[in-house]
């Protein structure tokens, strides 16, 4: 009975432990997971989230026109396209937060002529993937 109760312990704590190591890796200055690594590590922070929504070619997809610049970028993750302008500084350049969610949820009020997919209201992306997308851009 003893051990029963130990071995549940041990198997928490490690649980716990493993839950920290993998926030610890994507927390603070360690590269973002790749694309395809993406869908396997499952992050749990909104800016992860958000790096992976903005990158996962089947939900935001941006580096198909946007090159996105961050000390963080994955090294083995090719191909920022440069259509559109680099998403970069963007705490600075958009200190309104709404504007740049609204970018994101509709580029075409903005601009009606934009390439850019309007995200939201095509719902492409859903509302928590846009805002996870606003928490990570504004770490840039
Ligand atoms: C099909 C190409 C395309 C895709 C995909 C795309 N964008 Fe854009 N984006 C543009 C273009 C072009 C502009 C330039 C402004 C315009 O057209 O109105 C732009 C502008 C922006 C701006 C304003 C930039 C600035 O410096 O003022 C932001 C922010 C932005 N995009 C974010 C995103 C995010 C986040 C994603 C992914 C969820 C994304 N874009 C996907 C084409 C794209």
């Amino acid at each position: 009975m003893r051990k029963t109760k130990k071995i549940a312990a041990a198997l928490a704590v490690a649980t716990l432990l493993g839950g920290a190591i993998t926030s610890a890796a994507y927390a603070e200055d360690a590269p973002f997971p790749t694309d395809k690594q993406c869908g396997k590590v499952k992050p749990t922070d909104a800016v992860t989230k958000g790096w992976c929504a903005a990158v996962i070619r089947s939900k935001g997809n941006c580096l198909a026109c946007h090159d996105i610049q961050t000390p963080r970028f994955p090294k083995d993750l090719v191909g920022p396209g440069n259509i559109a302008p680099p998403l970069v500084a963007m705490k600075s350049r958009f200190p309104d937060k709404a504007k740049l969610r609204a970018q994101i949820w509709d580029a075409t009020v903005a601009n009606p002529e934009t390439s850019m997919i309007p995200f939201g209201r095509h719902k492409v992306l859903t509302e928590e993937e846009i805002d996870n997308i606003v928490e990570f851009l504004l770490t840039i």
